[in-house]
């Protein structure tokens, strides 16, 4: 827990919401007269968006499971070290697109690591540093990835470089296992997480979000 700042993580599927919605929190906290910083993962710091883009993009190399667990944890370092704390140190609210709990659901429920692997490695980088608050946003892959395609149809990848769609390409039943991962994963930390039900419409989705950012500040 950080003693001043606040930090917020969310989390969910591809096309499930995260930022868009994050976006939104970010402008209603910034107009209430909070500092907010806005990050991502993989990446946040320029070495981490250099992991990004091995990561990401479908030209970025074939890496094992394990492979991506370190690489993922390497940006991370980095990102906690450079960018959160020091921002929370600072007291700002720091709202972070994915973090580790997407890579307790991709690693672990999607590619079959050992959840207590993915742990160990976590305590080890990152000892008891963990989100204050964690959204969850819920949607059935098929919604999720139908919004992811029709955002990718509609954009010009060219300058932000090779399209970033490499997960979208896997068959739907990974997506089933990462969407029973993020579940599994908010019972089992119910005081830091909280599922928000995201196939409704994006003014709801941000109501039911900003319900809960009140009720902790
Ligand atoms: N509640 C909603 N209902 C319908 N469409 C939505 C909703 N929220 C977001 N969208 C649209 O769905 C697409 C994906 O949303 P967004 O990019 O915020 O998701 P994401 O979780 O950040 O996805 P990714 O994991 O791919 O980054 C966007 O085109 C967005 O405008
Ligand atoms: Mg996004």
């Amino acid at each position: 827990m950080s003693a001043e700042g606040f930090f917020i993580t969310f989390e969910g599927g591809e096309g499930s919401g995260k930022t868009t919605q994050i976006n939104r929190l970010s402008r209603i906290l910034t107009d209430n007269g909070r500092r907010v910083i806005t990050t991502r993962e993989p990446g946040g710091t320029s070495e981490g968006e250099k992991i990004r883009s091995l990561l990401v993009q479908r030209e970025g190399g074939n890496w094992s499971a394990m492979a991506e667990l370190l690489l993922l944890f390497a940006a991370r370092t980095m990102h906690v070290e450079k960018i959160i704390r020091p921002a929370l140190e600072n007291g700002d609210i720091v709202i972070s697109d994915r973090f580790t709990d997407s890579t307790r659901a991709y690693q672990g429920y999607g590619r079959g690591l050992e959840i207590d692997i993915v742990e160990q490695v976590n305590t080890l980088v990152l000892g008891d540093f963990k989100p204050d608050m964690t959204i969850i946003l819920d949607v059935p892959p098929e919604t999720g990835l139908g919004r992811s395609k029709r955002r990718l149809a509609s954009e010009k990848f060219a300058e932000e470089g090779a399209c970033e769609d490499r997960f979208e390409q896997l068959e739907i039943d990974f997506h089933r296992c990462l969407r029973q991962g993020f579940l599994e994963i908010a019972q089992s930390e119910p005081e830091r997480c909280r599922i928000i039900d995201a196939t409704d419409t994006e003014d709801n989705v941000a109501a039911q979000i900003l319900a809960l950012i009140k009720d902790r500040f």
